[in-house]
């Protein structure tokens, strides 16, 4: 790394962890920024991640797609856990992690950020939805896995609740299921292909909050370094990816990116 001139942003907040001001630093020079943020960005808002052990996710073993799709059982205990979590992080605002990143996005200097989350915080947080790629869907709405309609919770939960049947398309009759991606599901092609077009142009690729476990997700950063960009990752764990990184700050995500949060 080359020696980073005094850094010209705010000072960073005293409790952020070593590294946080030569991430500043990359920060304030990279002209084309992408972030690609995992549960770890979420926990500040009170939304658990999935590996941090006693997570509540790993109190089940995932169900996986097929096993959904096959089985009405399956489907019942799928949206029987979904409205737990949902209860369990219901209200979660935007972390300063969200905020900075939102920041970030609103001042031109980054195009866009690529998720593994399904909270939308990143939307809550100001950014539409254009400018944030959901690798694993999104859980604020379901759809339909035969005709792809969309169908709104609300009104899923109710029924569910009154009959403790799974839903069904209100077009087609099929069953419907969070609109997040599951064990087994294909990914959104789409959103791969505008991932990889993000990774491919930026010259700063930040991950933030990622224990960069799961493929395909966790291949961006490294197509991203291939191509010529410098890899920072920021996360309170070592991930397998720290060796090829430029810069590794292991810590909060908060302390570390509160300079650049502005108020939501
Ligand atoms: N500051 C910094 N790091 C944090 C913080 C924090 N406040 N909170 C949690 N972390 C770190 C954890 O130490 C962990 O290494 O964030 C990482 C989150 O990793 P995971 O729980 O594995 O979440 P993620 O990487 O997003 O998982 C990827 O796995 O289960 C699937 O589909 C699910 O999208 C998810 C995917």
């Amino acid at each position: 790394m080359t020696d980073s001139p005094a850094p010209s942003h705010a000072p960073t907040d005293p409790t952020a962890p070593e590294g946080s001001d030569e991430l500043l630093g990359l920060i304030g020079r990279a002209s084309r920024i992408v972030a690609f943020t995992g549960a770890g960005i979420s926990t500040e808002s009170g939304v658990p991640d999935f590996r941090t052990p006693g997570s509540p996710w790993m109190a089940n073993k995932p169900i996986p797609y097929d096993e959904f799709v096959r089985s009405e059982g399956a489907r019942r205990e799928a949206w029987r856990r979904k409205f737990t979590m949902d209860d369990l992080y219901r209200g979660a605002r935007p972390s300063r992690g969200h905020r900075a990143l939102a920041a970030l996005v609103r001042e031109g200097r980054s195009p866009g950020i690529v998720t593994q989350n399904i909270d939308a915080l990143h939307q809550a947080a100001g950014l539409p939805d254009e400018a944030v790629v959901e690798l694993h869907g999104n859980g604020t709405y379901a759809v339909c896995i035969a005709c792809d309609r969309r169908h709104e919770l609300a009104a899923i939960r109710a029924a569910f609740e009154a009959t403790g049947e799974a839903p069904r398309c209100e077009s087609c009759d099929g069953p419907v299921k969070s609109a997040t991606v599951s064990f087994g599901q294909p990914m959104p092609p789409d959103a791969m292909r505008r991932a990889r077009d993000l990774s491919l142009a930026c010259d700063l690729f930040l991950c933030v909050g990622s224990s960069l476990v799961v493929q395909p997700a966790a291949s961006f950063p490294v197509i991203a370094k291939r191509n010529g960009a410098r890899l920072v990752i920021l996360n309170r764990e070592p991930t397998g990816l720290d060796p090829i990184a430029d810069l590794v700050v292991q810590g909060e995500i908060g302390p570390a990116l509160a300079p650049l949060a502005r108020p939501a």
